[in-house]
């Protein structure tokens, strides 16, 4: 079966058919700019555009960087404007697509659902956090396969300041860090985030996974084993259409 996925991010709005048996993109992803001001209407113009690029009309799964309860509405927007606060996107979007059926889902919960059926945290039993780096930080937790959806670990706060604006890949590229010194920020991050849940395994996800081979090595003295998510830049998508499928 096929599900369309779109994931909103702080850079990108991209999108494909969705393979649910394999867990994978059934075409190559199409990708619009994230309009600026990233106004829900600018942004709902951008998701019809990479909807309408493969002419799907069926069921739409779609991410938002931001808490949403019942796959519908959005409740914060740390990255993306602020407008987006009480937003009902699935209203917006699925009047925006044409009356197609669209469920809106967390990003980092959408990759994590993603790895944990079909990637990195696949049969794994136990507590799984998967951990979003990029724009910000996102957080999937998982107890036994089972999603805490809207966990918002990138929040919490490290060294006085809000997580993600000390350890996300923006701050080390706002902040032109060294692996080595954006690595011991992230270490102290995961060891907080170890100390409050003990997870059996860290997922480390985002578009810097591609690169873990650089700054995996660097992390030292969690408990926990670490790995880097396997769907990479497609999770997002692929997690999106799952829960889609199941709206
Ligand atoms: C948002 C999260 C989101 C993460 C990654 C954070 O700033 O609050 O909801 O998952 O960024 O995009």
């Amino acid at each position: 079966m096929q599900i369309f996925g779109v994931d909103i991010g702080g850079s990108g709005i991209k999108g494909a058919p969705v393979d649910l048996d394999r867990g994978d993109l059934a075409e190559e992803r199409f990708k619009v700019l994230t309009p600026h001001p990233s106004t829900p209407d600018a942004v709902a113009d951008g998701v019809k555009e990479v909807v309408d690029h493969f002419g799907w009309t069926g069921p739409v799964g779609v991410t938002f960087p931001g808490v949403v309860t019942g796959g519908a509405t959005i409740r914060t927007a740390a990255n993306v404007d602020k407008a987006w606060i009480d937003v009902d996107a699935r209203a917006l979007l699925g009047e925006r697509l044409g009356g197609l059926p669209v469920t809106v889902v967390n990003d980092a919960d959408a990759a994590g659902v993603a790895e944990v059926q079909f990637g990195a945290g696949r049969d794994r039993r136990g507590t799984v956090i998967l951990l979003t780096f990029g724009t910000g930080i996102g957080s999937a937790v998982f107890a036994d396969g089972i999603l805490v959806p809207n966990t918002e670990l990138g929040h919490l706060e490290l060294d006085g300041h809000d997580a993600e604006k000390r350890a996300s890949t923006k701050a080390k590229d706002d902040h032109e860090l060294t692996w080595e010194h954006w690595a011991k920020r992230v270490t102290k991050y995961l060891a907080h985030v170890e100390m409050l849940f003990s997870p059996e395994l860290f997922v480390i996800g985002g578009g810097v996974s591609r690169k873990s081979h650089k700054f995996l090595p660097l992390i030292e003295g969690i408990r926990a084993e670490i790995v880097p998510a396997q769907l990479q830049n497609n999770a997002g998508i692929v997690g999106a259409a799952m829960r889609a499928s199941k709206a």
